[in-house]
Parts: structure tokens; C-alpha cells; sequence
């Protein structure tokens, strides 16, 4: 199978504990930082388009923080579908589920005020086209935020985040959602993924002005923060 379509069968499989399971890895604080990396996108007013939305955890701080409305895009069907079920009980207007692979965004160039990403970078299969399609999709002056997982500098967090990643993320996901596989995907996702440096030069390199980055979680995460140029 395509590396695109196990991506998306395993996301799929995870979906019923998807949720509990973020919380429970991260002692709750992946909350915060869809809060942050929502506020960084500065969605007051505007039209928002949240990628690889998965429960749409994103897209509801966005219409949360002021956004006009928000598509909440997955290709991941079954991600859409639990998203929905929690639109009734959240916010059910404002927030528009579609399909969307993130590599070809079904969308007229300049269409989005901001636009964000959680946790999507990592797993997609052509990195400078998915930062070119946000690049596109966004009007000029726009902002696109990533939040993502991130390798650790040398140092001594790193072997403990090393440890953290591959014994006990698995461990987790294998005890809270039956799948120690998709867990053990997380880690490896990380392989070959850019530094936060190198990612802020890839934004640059595809056409964003402004990138800036913070990270969180003790250095495993990053927040970029890339403005299209006026
Ligand atoms: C780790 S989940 C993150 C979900 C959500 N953004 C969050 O913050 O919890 C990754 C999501 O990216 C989606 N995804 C991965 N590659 C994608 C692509 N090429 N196009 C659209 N969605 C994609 C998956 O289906 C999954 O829902």
C-alpha cells in the first residue's frame, strides 16, 4: 500500500480513542498548544481553513476565538465522521467538515484568511507541496501555523524524549486503543523530519515572509508561525 493510504487506514483505525489517547500522552496539554497555535493564527473575523483537522480539537479554538467560519478538512473519513458527532454538542454552526487530501487542497488560490495545521506535517508524503498548497490557499497577509511534533536538540532531554517517544507513547496507545502499531508509527514519523530550523527555512523556501517558531513540551514541539507576504 501507498505510504499516503496506510497513513490514512491507520488514522482511521485509531479514531475511536483518538482523543483520550492524545490527552492521556501529553498529561492534557495538547489542548493548550491547539490553543496557542490557534491564537497564533489570528482567526478573529475571518475565514479558516484547519487541515488534517482529524476530531476538528482545532477548528473548534478557531470558531472559539472569534473566526467567522472555519472548513475543517481530513482525508481521513472516519476522522470527519467522529468530528461530527461532536458539532451538536460544540459549536454547530460556523464549523465545515470536508474531505481534502492536504497534498491538492480543493481550493481557489487567496480563499483563507489563516490557516492551520495540527500534528499533519509529519505524515504527509511531499512536505514542500503540502507548505506550497497552504502558501496558495492563503490571501496575502494570511498566516499559516503548524503544530507538530519536533526532533530534540542534543542535550539531556533528548534521550528521555527518545524513551518517552518509542517505550511509552506505544505502551499507551497498545493499552488505551489496542493498536500499539499506530503508536509506534508516531515515533518513527519523527525520522527524517526536518528540525524546527529547517522547517522554518522550507516555509521560507516555498514562498512565505515571516517564520517564527516556539516550542513547547519540553522541546518536542513546535509551533510555526509563517505570514504570506502582502
Ligand atoms: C495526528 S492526526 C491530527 C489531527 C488533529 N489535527 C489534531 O490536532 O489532533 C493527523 C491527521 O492528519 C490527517 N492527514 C494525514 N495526511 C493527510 C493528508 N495528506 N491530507 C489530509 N489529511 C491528512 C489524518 O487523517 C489525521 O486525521
Amino acid at each position: 500500500m501507498a505510504r499516503a493510504a496506510q497513513v490514512r487506514e491507520m488514522f482511521g483505525r485509531i479514531v475511536p480513542r483518538y482523543d483520550v489517547v492524545n490527552r492521556l500522552m501529553t498529561g492534557g496539554q495538547d489542548v493548550g498548544w491547539r490553543r496557542v497555535a490557534a491564537q497564533a493564527a489570528r482567526p478573529e473575523g475571518g475565514v479558516a481553513l484547519d487541515i488534517a483537522t482529524g476530531t476538528a480539537d482545532l477548528a473548534f479554538d478557531l470558531l472559539r476565538l472569534g473566526a467567522r467560519r472555519v472548513v475543517a478538512a481530513d482525508f481521513c473519513v472516519p476522522m470527519l465522521s467522529a468530528a461530527q458527532r461532536k458539532l451538536p454538542v460544540s459549536e454547530p454552526r460556523g464549523i465545515q467538515l470536508m474531505a481534502a487530501d492536504a497534498l491538492a487542497l480543493p481550493y481557489a488560490d487567496a480563499t483563507f484568511d489563516c490557516v492551520t495545521s495540527g500534528f499533519l506535517l509529519r505524515n504527509v508524503v511531499d512536505l514542500p507541496l503540502c507548505l506550497r498548497e497552504m502558501h496558495r490557499v492563503l490571501r496575502p497577509g494570511g498566516r499559516a501555523v503548524s503544530l507538530d511534533l519536533t526532533p530534540i536538540p542534543a542535550g539531556p532531554l533528548a534521550p528521555l524524549a527518545g524513551f518517552y517517544f518509542h517505550r511509552v507513547v506505544p505502551l499507551l496507545g497498545r493499552l488505551v486503543s489496542g493498536d500499539g502499531a499506530a503508536y509506534r508509527y508516531l515515533p518513527s514519523s519523527l525520522a527524517g523530519f526536518p528540525t524546527a530550523d529547517c522547517l522554518t527555512d522550507l516555509f521560507r523556501e516555498v514562498g512565505f515572509g515571516q517564520v517564527t517558531y516556539r516550542r513547547f513540551g519540553f522541546g518536542a514541539i513546535a509551533i510555526h508561525v509563517a505570514t504570506k507576504n502582502e
